[in-house]
């Protein structure tokens, strides 16, 4: 089993402690979850999420030494409180957001995430969500298309693609998709593959991966205990900006305009930043892991409010 993106940062600053709870919300192949469960020994408990069973079954076979310190559930990590209620725990002390796709997912051609293989247009996280990836793309008109490239992929060249798929309707495989985007945008010089950022896109649409993220922080934050911490794991700019701002907000005091001579909000601060900057990975790992090259790490600290 490889090492996950940034393990050592994750492990220095959630500090987990014997005796203390967790909660892996993307507990993928288990290896953030090892390391947890193995700086909480001997007793130190983790709830791992995922909306992927295959990752469930992988993470309970990946973590076999820790038997009855983990429990695994198939399920997406907005049902955060619930689970917690289900288990009885009424805090915890570290979270955990390692958000994204795994390199199982990517390198297993049958979920389609990858325009490398060829393979059905499929790219849902959780095989029981009823759209695939080329359900959605099938069903949008090209402005629909367009505005979700735009959106979700920041691409340039948004408008010539939609147009190009919608020509090419039904779209069902990844390579279609990949040769469909290529011929449209023709061979203009970049560093990536182009449909990356198409690819990206209809990956988000499909798992509406910006809304759950948005979702799941302010229940983080229900979840914590005083002096816990959540730690989010983003891999790209639209991801790592929802986490800031969040971060940033909740680390306030007044969120009123700063022109506005009183503070009428209200506001107060619940989060204390432990990460000022996000923590990249280093050339050691990029090296090891190119994939790990766009990780970023942002951190934050319950904290009650003074009153
Ligand atoms: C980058 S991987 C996590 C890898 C993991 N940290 C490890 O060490 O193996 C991200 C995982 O999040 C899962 N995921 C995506 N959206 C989710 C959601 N809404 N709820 C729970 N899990 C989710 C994916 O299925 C994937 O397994």
């Amino acid at each position: 089993m490889h090492k996950p993106v940034l393990y050592q940062e994750v492990i220095n600053l959630l500090q987990p402690r014997s005796g203390q709870k967790f909660v892996d919300c993307t507990v993928g192949a288990g290896g953030h979850a090892r390391g947890i469960l193995s700086a909480s020994s001997p007793d130190g408990l983790l709830l791992g999420m995922d909306v992927d069973p295959e990752a469930i079954t992988l993470a309970r076979e990946n973590l076999r030494e820790f038997e009855g310190r983990f429990f695994l559930v198939w399920a997406s990590y907005i049902t955060l409180i619930e689970q917690l209620k289900r288990f009885s725990w009424a805090s915890v002390d570290g979270i955990l957001l390692d958000l994204g796709v795994s390199s199982l997912q990517l390198d297993n051609p049958e979920k389609g995430f990858s325009f490398r293989t060829d393979a059905p247009l499929d790219m849902r996280f959780d095989p029981s969500n009823s759209v695939t990836a080329a359900d959605l793309i099938n069903q949008l008109n090209e402005d629909e298309l367009a505005e979700i490239l735009v959106r979700y992929g920041e691409e340039r060249y948004a408008h010539q693609i939609a147009q190009a798929i919608v020509r090419s309707k039904p779209v069902t495989t990844t390579g279609q998709l990949a040769e469909i985007v290529s011929k449209s945008i023709g061979h203009k010089k970049s560093a990536i593959h182009p449909a990356t950022r198409t690819f990206q896109a209809i990956r988000i649409a499909v798992n509406r991966e910006l809304e759950v993220i948005e979702e799941v922080l302010p229940l983080t934050i229900q979840a914590l205990a005083p002096k816990g911490r959540v730690a989010v794991i983003s891999f790209h700019s639209l991801e790592d900006r929802l986490v800031k701002d969040f971060f940033r907000r909740e680390s306030k005091d007044c969120i009123c305009p700063p022109k506005q001579p009183v503070c009428t909000c209200g506001h107060q601060a619940s989060l204390r930043l432990i990460t000022k900057k996000p923590v990249s990975p280093g050339l050691d790992e990029i090296q090891v892991n190119p994939r790990s090259r766009s990780a970023r790490l942002r951190v934050a600290e319950k904290i009650v409010a003074s009153g």
